[in-house]
């Protein structure tokens, strides 16, 4: 083989790569020539990926549940992605910014428009049988959709309307925490006992997510989004992009979502429980929870008849 000028550069510049950490280039051109080459399932690590759908029961459309979940929590970590890389820039330019937030609205496009595979996917009456297994789990009890809240917004806007008079700035994160819109799924309205679902969910995650309320209070997207030039900040793609992400995650997916639960809790065959054992229905509905991340970008009339 010929070493041609462009083959004694790219040796140059490996030597130097090397020198920087003190590694010597020929023990690593040795490894080369002894290094598997990659294949597919190697690198997608498809083997690993493909055996963890292990089902409760031998129902058959326990497998669309499990699988539509786990494609859920992967487009979960997609989003985050994005939202780590948006946040974590110092001064991301306009463009940056908006390409990133159209990539992060892609995600959540999908998962609000594939949603059928729950509502329309799976056997009422295989549903019905195997939801018994999965009690008292729930999606409710899953933290990259939490850290994706606190990613997004500010922290008084995940705060139960009820109490957000009383939450400011200077508010401990704990006392906070305790106040999130979703505490009252995991709590008895009459005694205010919490759940065991929501014990076991802040046990597992509870100091993390603190830590994450923590980083991103003061680089959450509408924070980057304040700090982009004014002028920018009236671009109206720019704008739509923001409104369309807030609509997708807080009314769409949460309808979407609301109605596949419907289907089968409400299908009259067993109890018309939850699997976490929340006032479902209620809390559920984005008209009562009012979830918004972005309220300075709406009208007041489109945030009184916000999920109507
Ligand atoms: C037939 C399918 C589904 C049913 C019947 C269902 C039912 C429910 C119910 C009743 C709740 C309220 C909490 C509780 O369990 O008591 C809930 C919460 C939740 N579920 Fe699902 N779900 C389904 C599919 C999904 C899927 C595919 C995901 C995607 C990860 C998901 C994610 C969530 C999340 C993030 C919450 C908390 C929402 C909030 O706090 O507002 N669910 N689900």
């Amino acid at each position: 083989m010929e070493i041609s000028s462009e083959i004694e550069s790219q040796i140059q510049q490996l030597d130097e790569k090397f020198k920087n950490i003190d590694q010597k280039t020929q023990t690593h051109l040795d490894g080369l020539l002894w290094a598997k080459p990659i294949t597919y399932w190697d690198y997608i690590q498809t083997d690993a990926l493909l055996n963890l759908q292990i089902q409760r029961t031998t129902l058959p459309d326990e497998m669309v549940f499990i699988m539509y979940h786990q494609v859920n929590e992967l487009l979960f970590k997609m989003i985050l992605w994005e939202i780590n890389q948006v946040c974590h820039c110092e001064k991301p330019e306009t463009q940056f910014f908006t390409d990133r937030l159209m990539r992060i609205s892609r995600y959540f496009d999908m998962l609000t428009t594939s949603f059928d595979i729950m509502g329309d996917g799976m056997e009422v009456d295989q549903y019905m049988k195997f939801r018994n297994t999965l009690t008292p789990a729930s999606g409710f009890q899953s933290a990259q959709y939490r850290m994706i809240e606190f990613a997004s917004t500010d922290l008084i806007n995940l705060i139960d309307h009820r109490f957000r008079a009383t939450i400011d700035r200077n508010t401990p994160y704990e006392h906070a925490f305790e106040h999130l819109y979703w505490q009252a799924a995991g709590k008895d309205h009459t005694t205010g006992k919490k759940s065991y679902l929501i014990l076991e969910f802040e046990r597992k995650y509870k100091a993390e997510f603190i830590r994450h309320m923590q980083e991103y209070n003061t680089i959450n997207i509408w924070q980057k989004f304040k700090q982009l030039p004014e002028n920018d900040q009236k671009n109206p793609q720019l704008v739509e992009a923001m409104k369309h992400f807030d609509k997708t995650v807080n009314i769409t997916w949460v309808m979407g979502h609301l109605n596949a639960a419907k289907k089968y809790i409400e299908s009259g065959k067993g109890s018309a429980e939850a699997t976490g054992g929340s006032d479902w229905k209620k809390y559920m509905h984005p008209k009562y929870q009012k979830r918004i991340f972005f309220p300075e970008l709406w009208t007041e009339h489109e945030l009184a008849t916000w999920g109507e």
